[in-house]
């Protein structure tokens, strides 16, 4: 995997292309309004916190706000020894890839698996391993299989909700035989949540944490629900694996914003998640049914896609004989970019699928990406 594809991802498309390309949330969803009033509070009542270096685990108002929400969204108040304030849910990656692996370890992964993890792997000489997936998420079976079979590795790492880049969801049912059976082998799993509160419809899932919190680590992020602007985030897990992260986050970057951390602390304790995330549920749902309906209408017979109920991504497969990767320069002189699925493989898969954001654009210029895209697939053909 290239780190030049992260790069290319987070510079975005040249002006005029339609993105279909970053993670990124819809600007519409960001409460700058609130942002403004809120700091200018925070800076009012608490500058000498806010505009101060901070403890590594987190400034104590906002660590209180996260074992409370941890409560209310996923059921278990973590004790305070099992959490840590992150710069982001990338952070939390590097960390654990840091120094919960040793260089020659393997960590299993879903296959394929977001792109920000394979690098952190990749950065710290740990070799990332996949397990195949299907519709229902990470075929825990063959996980099963693979734990009985072969070496034990350091950590499995999945995504259980709207995952990225497939936007699959591991149903329900193997959601307890995936902590079983790492429990089973002494594995610690890594549960990425980033898109877990982004279901479209309905309640989540319960997190892998939830069914197991002495086996998991869950890495949480605010980008997908507030803003990437704060870049904050949380990890929640064994005690002794959170001590770990700490010790190693004190030679990153010491702490996390405490501006970025009393900002979100007043956004949540305001209220304001709850006013405005189903909003942003709606949004991103109607977005997907916009895309879904005209990838239906313009996709020529042969082309796959799959079909999230959560998140910003789906995952489309072209038919034999296709190369994804290849077609990416004429589909961006088309007017359209896509991230190639060979970008979250760590083996030689993912030729012919491409991962597709639908966060960014509105209904209209979504058809208009899925019409542009099947014409490069209709003339490759
Ligand atoms: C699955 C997944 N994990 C983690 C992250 C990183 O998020 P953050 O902005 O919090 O570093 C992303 C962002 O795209 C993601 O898709």
């Amino acid at each position: 995997v290239s780190g030049g594809e992260l790069a290319r991802i987070l510079a975005g498309p040249p002006p005029g292309v339609l993105p279909l390309m970053g993670g990124f949330p819809d600007v519409s969803t960001f409460a700058a309004g609130e942002i403004a009033e809120l700091t200018a509070q925070v800076l009012r009542d608490e500058a000498a916190v806010a505009l101060q270096y901070a403890p590594v685990s987190g400034v104590p108002a906002f660590r209180e706000y996260l074992l409370d929400r941890q409560a209310h969204l996923q059921g278990r108040r973590p004790a305070p020894e099992e959490l840590l304030v992150t710069s982001g849910g990338m952070e939390c990656l590097t960390l654990a890839a840091q120094v919960l692996a040793q260089p020659g370890d393997t960590v299993l992964v879903e296959g394929p698996t977001y792109l920000g993890a394979l690098l952190a792997l990749q950065a710290h000489g740990v070799v990332a391993e996949a397990v195949p997936m299907d519709d229902d998420g990470l075929d825990v079976d063959a996980l099963a299989q693979r734990l009985a079979d072969g070496p034990r590795p350091a950590m499995v790492y999945v995504i259980p909700d709207g995952q990225n880049p497939t936007g699959r969801t591991l149903a329900g049912p193997r959601r307890q035989a995936l902590v079983d059976v790492c429990r089973e082998h002494g594995v610690l799993l890594v549960e990425d949540v980033a898109y877990r509160e982004l279901v479209h419809d309905g309640e989540p899932l319960p997190s892998l944490w939830s069914l197991a919190p002495d086996g998991v680590l869950q890495a949480g992020t605010f980008s997908k629900v507030f803003t990437p602007g704060v870049r904050l985030g949380w990890a929640v897990g064994p005690a002794d694996a959170i001590a770990r992260l700490a010790e190693a986050k004190g030679t990153s970057d010491q702490c996390a914003s405490a501006l970025a951390q009393l900002l979100v602390t007043a956004y949540g304790r305001g209220g304001h998640f709850g006013t405005r995330l189903p909003d942003a549920r709606a949004l991103y749902a109607r977005r997907w049914h916009a895309f879904d309906a005209a990838l239906r209408d313009a996709m020529p017979d042969g082309v796959t896609w799959t079909v999230p109920t959560a998140g910003f991504f789906t995952w489309l497969t072209l038919p034999e004989g296709l190369d994804a990767l290849a077609l990416r320069d004429r589909a961006v002189e088309h007017g359209v970019a896509y991230v190639p699925g060979v970008a979250f493989h760590c083996d030689d898969g993912g030729t012919r699928d491409m991962r597709l954001s639908f966060s960014q654009l509105g209904e209209q210029d979504l058809a208009r990406a899925a019409g542009l895209l099947a014409d490069v697939v209709r003339e490759a053909a």
